[in-house]
């Protein structure tokens, strides 16, 4: 029959009894090739690249874990039932809060954001938070579905390197530049905000800082929902491969979410890989797509850049509608078998669930080891860049402006300090 079934061959002799091989042999075609994609991503469990179930428990239980279990949410299109039985071993939970915190409190909300993530994966026994390629690769052995926490938005880190670190000490080993508004310092895909408008500085000198601490510290940079000039920007200045953890191909479908072939191509040049988001708008163009339409994104991009820049990121629970039979974390290997159809190999395949992203990962660990000597930056954006009047200018006060009694630029600085120390203070006395 096909060369499908050769190449499973070694593997069903490995894992099957003879008189069930037999029982195999006398099935029909279809059933051949569906247990092939289950011994297939048994083998291979797959590693999806974007999931917002975090922001699903904030909008529907504002977090509180207590009132839920996660083994089963009807609500939601992700639970550990159906991760289960989609053949997800690692899943990339993204900490995402909306950009109208940009300038308010986006930093409070990401983390809490972060600690809703990590109190899932730590209050569960079929999850484990994981920080590194050994972590995940163990997780794997261990039957467990390993998280790995992704920051969805460079808005979240209000311009502050000493931040991004932090986020790095709570586990955060992603984070894509923007989402759907610009930040100070890079530009986004989309125009529904309008904060930060710029020309031809799409990733700014801060951006490029950005860049550089991420590659030093080994957190994977995501260019999903970034402009294509701040991805060719950065894909010009990064050590280490970058990933766009869900879009998919512009050829396919005109959206600017999507990535076009010259930026695929840029991408491959680096190393990078691209996970291929399953919304609906991004596969079609439309309302609807099925399970045709979403391989014709994988055949494409493979044809432009080859199988081995490739992954999947679902977007489960962050988009509104996904195509007919794909319509939560269990329906993976639906794709899997359209895509075994379309003459994928088992190599391929193999890649796309798990390998590619591996590969990309041990690189940006690379890179950060090449760069394990160099301390962190000390870069700080301009204040007249950020234009943010929650922000405190935190400068020593000016004694001659506070003795002298005339009101001053420097006077408000000073007046936080005060306010800063006064408060803990008065906070004593009462
Ligand atoms: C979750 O739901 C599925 C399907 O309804 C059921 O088979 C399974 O036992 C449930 N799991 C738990 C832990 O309740
Ligand atoms: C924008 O950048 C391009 C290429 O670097 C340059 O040719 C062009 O003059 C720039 N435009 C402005 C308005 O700075
Ligand atoms: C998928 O949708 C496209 C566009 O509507 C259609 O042409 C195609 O026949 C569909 N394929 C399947 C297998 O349903
Ligand atoms: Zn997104």
């Amino acid at each position: 029959m096909s060369s499908r079934k050769t190449e499973l061959g070694p593997l069903r002799s490995r894992w099957l009894s003879q008189p069930l091989r037999t029982l195999l042999a006398l099935s029909l075609c279809g059933l051949i090739r569906g247990y092939s994609v289950t011994e297939l991503m048994s083998k291979y469990p797959l590693i999806d690249g974007h999931n917002d179930l975090a922001l699903q428990l904030r909008i529907l239980y504002n977090n509180r874990l207590s009132q839920i279990d996660l083994a089963n949410v009807s609500e939601v299109a992700t639970d550990i039932s159906r991760l289960r039985a989609g053949h997800v071993q690692t899943q990339m939970f993204s900490a995402y809060v909306m950009c109208g915190a940009q300038q308010k409190d986006a930093v409070r909300l990401t983390l809490e954001q972060i600690d809703v993530i990590r109190r899932m994966c730590t209050e569960y026994q079929d999850f484990e938070l994981v920080t590194s390629l050994q972590e995940v690769r163990n997780s794997e052995m261990r039957h467990k579905i390993a998280c790995l926490i992704s920051v969805e938005g460079g808005h979240s880190i209000d311009s502050s390197l000493p931040t991004l670190r932090m986020f790095y000490q709570l586990g955060v080993r992603s984070m894509s530049l923007t989402h759907t508004c610009n930040t100070p310092w890079a530009e986004s895909s989309s125009k529904y905000h309008s904060f930060f408008q710029r020309q031809n500085d799409s990733l700014t000198q801060f951006g490029k800082a950005v860049v550089e601490e991420m590659n030093r510290l080994g957190m994977i940079v995501d260019l999903s929902h970034t402009s294509w000039d701040t991805a060719l920007a950065v894909l010009q200045h990064s050590k280490a491969p970058v990933i766009f953890s869900h879009s998919s191909s512009y050829s396919v479908c005109k959206h600017t979410r999507n990535v076009p072939d010259w930026l695929l191509l840029k991408l491959k040049t680096k190393r990078g890989l691209i996970m291929v988001n399953l919304y609906n708008q991004f596969i079609s163009c439309g309302n609807e797509a099925n399970i045709s339409q979403v391989a014709d994104h994988f055949d494409h991009i493979k044809r432009v850049i080859g199988a081995d820049s490739i992954g999947i990121g679902g977007d489960f629970d962050g988009a509104s509608s996904f195509p007919q039979g794909l319509q939560d974390v269990s329906k993976y290997p639906g794709l899997i078998q359209e895509l075994l159809k379309r003459n994928w190999t088992k190599e391929e395949l193999a890649g796309v669930l798990r390998g590619n992203f591996l590969r990309v990962f041990e690189e940006v660990e690379e890179v950060r080891d090449q760069l394990r000597l160099n301390r962190p930056s000390e870069v700080q954006i301009a204040l007249e860049e950020v234009q943010n009047p929650c922000r405190l200018d935190l400068r020593p006060p000016d004694r001659k402006a506070l003795f002298s009694g005339h009101s001053s630029s420097s006077r408000a600085p000073f007046r936080s300090l005060l306010f800063l120390t006064l408060v803990p203070l008065i906070s004593i006395l009462f």
